[in-house]
């Protein structure tokens, strides 16, 4: 069986959202993982330097006041993450370098 060597395109951020029921029950945290592809794109952060990926866990250990998003390599956590939030989360944090600070309620 050939061994393929993994590679990965640099990135310069993960963002990790939680999708489980237990901080959002209703799981709001679908549709935001959902809404994060399109913000991610049409400000640009698919590709190139400032490229950031994104993921979907069932559970980030907080289990409470979500949706959970948490952005690396900072370590910086939101609560209560809505639709509007994130979209400020990918304009403010993610492309201008600047955290939505009135969210953030953990660092690293
Ligand atoms: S279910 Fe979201 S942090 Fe545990």
């Amino acid at each position: 069986m050939p061994v393929v060597e993994p590679f990965m395109e640099p990135y310069r951020r993960h963002v990790l959202v939680c999708t489980g029921s237990f901080c959002s029950p209703d799981r709001r945290g679908r549709g935001l993982y959902a809404l994060l592809a399109s913000l991610l794109e049409r400000e640009g952060l698919l590709f190139g330097p400032g490229r950031v990926k994104r993921g979907e866990t069932p559970c980030l250990g907080v289990c409470a006041g979500g949706p959970i998003v948490v952005v690396y390599p900072e370590g910086v956590w939101y609560a209560g993450v809505t639709p509007e939030l994130l979209e400020r989360i990918v304009v403010e944090h993610l492309k201008g370098d600047c955290p939505v600070e009135e969210a953030v309620f953990h660092r690293l």
